[in-house]
């Protein structure tokens, strides 16, 4: 009598597997039937699908628990094949594709037709990179399809940087987790928006504004709080990168004074700066982050989830200079204090 039902809300088996040729392999043929993928990226892992298939689109926003209207970048295998996903390209386009790619900047372009609206969130432009890590070019180019990947952790948590946040995070919702160690840069790719008359910058990333101004010249910068720049990049409006933890940003030298009320309410508090400090107190985790800011920038989010991770309470963090990879540091941070 009882039918045996297909319960699409069971929980999967979410396989992890090295990084390797077998792994890419079995990887692939998940991609091409529309399943989900956790790989790693020279930034963060991201969680992929298959771009061009709305199936396999959607399922990556039900996994993440991310909000549909925030569109999803579109990663390559190579810069040659930037004309089957976007409708229009300059040369100008092409310049700049050839000085950062592969490499940690996203580009948004007109959309080309054959991309699906829900991979832009209803947009009719496209987020697209060629990502600088073996694993990821490998898996495309076996895939061989584009893979639409956002950062792969739940919505509004650190991105993850580790294939163990990964787990964290997405067991049980996906199909597989390639294991390619710890990301190198440890921050997201810099999105630039090239549709307009002059390059807007939407999110710092890996690759510093002073770089994209050598190499560009000119480079607007909008605010994320900015109402016009959250319309042009929708990842903006959206809660982020926020640990379970209360995060408080203060200034350089301010973190002993800041931590005080905590102490002495009793509460376990971090406090992260760049100094070394010599404190000692009960429920007090002290951690030196590098003067190094790519240093820095490649500890960040798993700082922040080690911290949550050991219940602390709330977390102290002096702020770091906003030159280079510090401009995307201090915005990562500022978004986990504000959601906070
Ligand atoms: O480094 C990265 O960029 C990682 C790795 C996996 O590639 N991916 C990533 O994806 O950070 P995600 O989804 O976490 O962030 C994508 C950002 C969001 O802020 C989103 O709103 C913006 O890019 N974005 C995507 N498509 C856009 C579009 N068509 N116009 C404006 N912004 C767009
Ligand atoms: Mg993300």
């Amino acid at each position: 009598m009882s039918a045996i039902l297909y319960d699409v809300k069971a929980p999967l088996h979410t396989e992890l597997l090295e990084a390797d040729e077998a792994g890419i392999r079995r990887a692939a043929e998940v991609v091409r039937a529309d399943g989900l993928v956790a790989f790693p990226t020279e930034t963060v892992y991201g969680l992929g699908a298959n771009a061009l298939s709305e199936a396999a689109v959607l399922r990556i926003f039900e996994a993440k628990d991310r909000p549909r209207g925030n569109p999803l970048i579109v990663h390559l295998g190579e810069a040659g094949q930037l004309a089957t996903v976007a409708g229009e390209v300059t040369s100008r386009v092409r310049e700049i594709t050839a000085r950062f790619w592969p490499g940690p900047l996203t580009l948004v372009l007109p959309r080309a037709p054959v991309v699906p609206l829900v991979t832009t969130g209803g947009l009719d432009t496209v987020a697209v990179r060629v990502p600088d890590h073996p694993v990821a070019r490998a898996l495309i180019e076996a895939s061989r399809v584009p893979i639409a990947a956002p950062s792969a952790n739940r919505s509004g948590r650190p991105s993850p940087t580790l294939a163990r946040h990964v787990r964290d995070d997405l067991d049980g919702r996906i199909e597989l987790i390639l294991d390619g160690g710890p990301t190198p840069v440890g921050v997201e790719s810099t999105v630039l928006d090239m549709t307009g008359d002059s390059p807007l910058l939407l999110r710092p990333g890996g690759i510093p504004l002073e770089s994209l101004r050598e190499a560009l010249g000119p480079v607007r910068v909008v605010a994320g709080a900015d109402h016009e720049a959250a319309g042009r990049s929708p990842g903006l409006r959206y809660r982020h990168y926020a640990p379970r933890a209360r995060v408080i940003l203060v200034d350089p030298g301010a973190g002993e004074t800041a931590i005080q009320p905590w102490l002495e309410a009793g509460r376990q508090v971090a406090l992260v700066s760049q100094r070394r400090i010599a404190l000692e107190r009960p429920r007090l985790t002290l951690r030196v982050m590098p003067v190094d800011l790519e240093a820095y920038a490649r500890d960040l989010f798993a700082l922040l989830r080690e911290l949550d991770a050991s219940g602390v309470e709330t977390i102290v963090v002096e702020a770091v200079s906003e030159r280079g990879l510090g401009r995307t540091i201090m915005d990562r941070l500022r978004r986990a204090a504000a959601a906070s």
